[in-house]
């Protein structure tokens, strides 16, 4: 099965972007034909800064080499080397209806959020289709607030299949629900634009202040408490075995536990979790050459299903000779 996803270089990713998306791009790769990108186009949206863009893609791009991504099984690449998606994007906003997008609820998010409702943002949701289906993707593992975007995608497909004939892949997406949402440490969701992120190679001196900082309710320490309403209890699940989570869990029922003891434990297995990446993560750190070079690569690999792709879409839409 092919699986495509894309994550922005917006920032240094988090411990949400992990647990949410990330993981699941690297257990997929085992089975599958993994194809993972770094959504720079994407992340024009809403940073007008060169020289940040430039620099978080190649962080987005150490962290998933340090974390595990396989570049000899998976295709990976920065989204704006491969140019043939654009073309393929303005293909597809020719078949996108105004309403469908209107109806994007992560566009009035990011307004709300004060980002400036530029062009490239309404039509976000129109590369992100183009993304997924200029590679015949059969699934797209993100996170759960992605949802929409590939329902949008399915809706698009169907309609260019419809109007030029069964060229495209309908895909499906992949959301792991039992970590719908990692909150962050003031308890809204984890988010690079809430400033409340715990940072995947962040120094661990840092990552234990910022757990101990997360907010909680005021329940004194000798009475029961819920674990699903505990932000701590969140993370604890994302790190801790089901014999130790089921163990937390009663001591959160039966009253008698602090917050703080169960902050130091889940710093403790945070820190730990992450630890065997941190050196690799390092390694690439100080040979950013050799990622530019992967990365290099992995564009044309890229390219080449993306051509292949393009090649069909224009002779069905009449464009070219
Ligand atoms: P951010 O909100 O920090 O800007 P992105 O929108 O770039 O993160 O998300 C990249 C991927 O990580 C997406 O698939 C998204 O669903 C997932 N993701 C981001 N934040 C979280 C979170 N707090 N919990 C679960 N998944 C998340
Ligand atoms: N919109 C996605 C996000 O914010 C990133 C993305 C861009 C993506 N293109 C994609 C995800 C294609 C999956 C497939 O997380």
């Amino acid at each position: 099965m092919r699986i495509l996803s894309g994550i922005q270089p917006t920032g240094k990713l988090h411990i949400g972007n992990y647990f949410g998306a990330m993981r699941q791009h690297l257990s997929l790769q085992a089975e599958n034909e993994g194809f993972y990108f770094i959504a720079d186009y994407h992340a024009l949206t809403s940073n007008p800064d060169p020289d940040e863009l430039r620099q978080n893609s190649l962080e987005v791009a150490m962290d998933y080499l340090a974390l595990g991504l396989d570049t000899d099984k998976t295709v990976f690449w920065r989204q704006s080397d491969v140019h043939e998606v654009v073309e393929f994007a303005w293909v597809l906003s020719c078949l996108t209806p105004m309403g469908l997008l209107q109806r994007c609820t992560s566009y009035k998010d990011k307004i709300a959020q004060g980002l400036s409702p530029n062009h490239g943002l309404f039509a976000y949701p129109v590369l992100q289709a183009a993304d997924i289906l200029i590679f015949n993707s059969d699934l797209v593992p993100v996170g759960a607030d992605q949802k929409q975007h590939i329902e949008v995608t399915r809706d698009i497909a169907m309609k260019f299949n419809a109007t030029y004939g069964e060229i495209l892949t309908i895909p499906k997406e992949s959301i792991l629900e039992s970590v719908a949402v990692v909150p962050g440490i003031d308890g809204r969701k984890m988010s690079k634009s809430y400033d409340n992120t715990i940072e995947i190679f962040e120094p661990e001196k840092q990552i234990k202040k910022k757990i101990m900082r997360i907010v909680t309710d005021s329940t004194p320490v000798e009475d029961p408490k819920d674990p699903d309403k505990c932000n701590i209890f969140a993370l604890l699940k994302l790190v801790a075995s089901p014999d130790e989570l089921s163990e937390w869990n009663d001591k959160y029922r039966n009253g008698g536990t602090g917050y703080g003891t169960v902050k130091k434990r889940v710093v403790e297995l945070m820190i730990d979790y992450f630890k065997p990446y941190r050196d690799k993560r390092q390694e690439l750190q100080n040979n950013v050459d050799f990622v530019k070079e992967v990365l290099k690569d992995g564009a044309q690999r890229a390219s080449a299903v993306a051509a292949e792709t393009l090649e069909k879409v224009r002779k069905a839409a009449g464009l070219g000779v």
